[in-house]
């Protein structure tokens, strides 16, 4: 067998498939014949999008996900492990945002949001890739955001979890050079999700208007969530030998009237 032979069965974890982007995900990877275990902490919402996956043939497992609290993301990767098998496929999705100017947000709150979005997302490392170097093989992907490289204001902690998780991401790849894993960014730009939707309005309508302001709201079109799920089955099927290491994924502007 070649060395650069994947396996035909693949299991994969999506973090935040209760909703959004990881929902889409899980279902884009199971319809392309992945074994899909989704975490979240909405076990009822994951288990709706795992009976989608089933009736159409699909192998989907769920279990409760907190990836702010170590022993949840131990016992999600055991169980997972224990019903699917060696895990060949972990996107590291879940994320959270919330608005607020840098110097009036206490710094418990943003705290609380880079301990999801970065140091969840290293629970998620420790528990799963140091099997998959074991394994000279497996993909991790990291959905991290366009404010990585174009910042928003009034989501500081935000900004600053997904400028980190690139961070993370890119040294990681360096790390990870010659052991057979993939780590790769998948950056979305405006996706419809249920994110910011507990958002104030007020503070909402403010925001936006602030992202025009500064010329981060070029046109009002947002992606759909199966875009990014499209983009993250893409990079995970690569084929050995190919490692599609950043993908950034933008919706396309309105044609203009002529
Ligand atoms: N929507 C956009 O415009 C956009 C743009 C760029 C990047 N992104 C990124 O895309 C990813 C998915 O977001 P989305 O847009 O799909 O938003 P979403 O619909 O709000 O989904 C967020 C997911 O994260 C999960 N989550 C939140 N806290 C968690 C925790 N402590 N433990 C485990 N899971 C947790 C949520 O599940 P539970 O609440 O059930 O736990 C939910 O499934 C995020 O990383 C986000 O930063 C989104």
């Amino acid at each position: 067998m070649s060395k650069y032979a994947q396996p035909t069965r693949r299991p994969a974890v999506v973090t935040g498939a209760s909703s959004g982007i990881g929902a889409a995900t899980a279902l884009t990877l199971a319809a392309a014949g992945f074994p899909v275990a989704l975490g979240a902490r909405r076990t009822d919402r994951c288990e709706d999008v795992a009976g989608r996956v089933r009736e159409a043939g699909g192998e989907a497992v769920v279990h409760a996900l907190d990836l702010t609290d170590p022993s949840s993301v131990e016992t999600f990767a055991e169980k997972v492990t224990a019903e699917l098998g060696d895990v060949e496929v972990v996107v590291s999705n879940a994320g959270a945002v919330g608005p607020g100017t840098i110097h009036e947000v206490d710094t418990e709150r943003f705290a609380r949001e880079l301990d999801l979005n970065i140091v969840g997302a290293h629970r998620l490392v420790r528990a799963f890739v140091p099997a998959m170097v074991e394994r000279r093989r497996g993909d991790l992907v990291f959905v991290s955001s366009d404010v990585a490289v174009r910042p928003r204001p009034f989501m500081s902690s935000y900004a600053a979890g997904k400028c980190g998780l690139e961070g993370l991401a890119h040294a990681m790849q360096m790390e990870l050079e010659g052991t057979g894993v993939r780590a790769s960014i998948v950056r979305p730009g405006p996706t419809w999700s249920e994110m910011g939707t507990d958002w104030d309005v007020d503070e909402a309508a403010f925001v936006l208007d602030q992202w025009v302001r500064f010329g981060l709201a070029r046109h009002p079109h947002f992606l759909k969530p199966t875009a990014i799920a499209d983009a993250i089955a893409t990079v995970v099927s690569a084929p050995r030998g190919v490692h599609l290491s950043l993908i950034e994924v933008n919706p396309e502007a309105p044609l203009e009237d002529r």
